[in-house]
């Protein structure tokens, strides 16, 4: 197997290969052992300045990145648009340009518009790693939910895995369908067709429209927010309605034939998309999610890390 990714940019699952990701997972096996340890500090990034530029709110993902940096001992710099000069009018390539100025060798970008972290990538001297662009993709969430899903079951090669909700405004639904398929899982969705996008059948995954018959089919259910915020129309009814119909609560769960395990990669609705008390039952796997987020991405930047001086040399 190899030791280097074939990337020098983490932009997308699209762009990875299937042994890519399991690098990176046999990379966060270790890492994850180390964090457990009582000194959870390595120096492996100790000449690296990483800069995390978020356009977009985030609480997971930002954290999850800052505390890997941390424990992998980079130099870094934190950048919100809120409070920035985004707001008197310099553009994306102007601030990323001016950062890079002050000697940055990874970027990790948070941005509202798809294929902001591809535009980056070919335009300026860095490494980026996507957190999460508009509808695109959300890669470091993929391979958390992978890790996860492989850690509980020990393989991922055909476990059946549906995603159900707003799938057409979700950067997390498509970067799990290209995670999923790459590493051999039997990949569905579930929810209105008004969020569905009309690409699907070209994504190789089925669609229920019935959450029981999805529920029934699947090992794990990977629930995921309506994204009001992306929504220009009324996609449906009211949320009451929805939850009516794809709300997963307890009486849901106990009326299947067996048992499932529940994934979400948060900001939950409670009351809307999952129940609290599914939130907080034994099935879930939301904040073993959240634990293998930093180990996944110490693995992310790591392996990038290596690519840069690679390129150095
Ligand atoms: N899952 C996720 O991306 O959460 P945040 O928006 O809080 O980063």
């Amino acid at each position: 197997m190899r030791n280097n990714l074939s990337v020098n940019h983490l932009l997308g699952i699209k762009y990875l290969t299937t042994s890519d990701i399991n690098l990176i997972f046999q990379t966060a096996d270790n890492f994850k052992k180390i964090i457990n340890q009582p000194i959870k500090k390595v120096p492996s990034l100790r000449d690296i300045t990483i800069a995390n530029l978020f356009f977009e709110n985030s609480t997971r993902t930002k954290l999850s990145f800052e505390l890997a940096e941390k424990r992998l001992s980079a130099d870094i710099i934190n950048f919100s648009s809120s409070n920035s000069s985004v707001n008197k009018g310099e553009t994306l390539l102007d601030t990323v340009n001016n950062i890079l100025a002050m000697k940055v060798d990874i970027v990790v970008l948070r941005h509202p518009n798809p294929g902001s972290a591809v535009f980056l990538s070919r335009n300026v001297k860095a490494s980026i790693v996507n957190a999460g662009d508009g509808t695109h993709e959300h890669p470091t969430q993929a391979l958390l939910d992978a890790f996860s899903i492989r850690e509980k079951f020990g393989d991922i090669k055909a476990k059946k895995i549906v995603i159900i909700g707003d799938i057409l405004h979700s950067r997390v639904a498509l970067s799990n369908i290209f995670c999923l398929k790459k590493l051999g899982a039997q990949v569905s969705v579930c929810g209105p067709s008004s969020l569905m996008p009309k690409f699907l059948s070209s994504l190789g995954v089925s669609h229920f429209s019935n959450l029981h018959e999805a529920l029934e089919w699947c090992d794990i259910a990977n629930i995921l927010r309506i994204q009001l915020e992306r929504q220009d129309v009324n996609y449906f009814p009211s949320l009451r309605e929805y939850a009516m119909s794809f709300g997963v609560n307890m009486s849901v769960l106990n009326n299947l034939s067996k048992e499932i395990t529940i994934m979400h990669p948060g900001p939950i609705n409670r009351g809307v998309e999952i129940s609290s008390d599914v939130v907080d039952s034994n099935h879930s796997l939301i904040l073993d999610q959240v634990e293998n987020g930093v180990a996944i991405r110490m693995a992310v930047l790591f392996l990038l890390s290596g690519k840069l001086n690679n390129n150095k040399q």
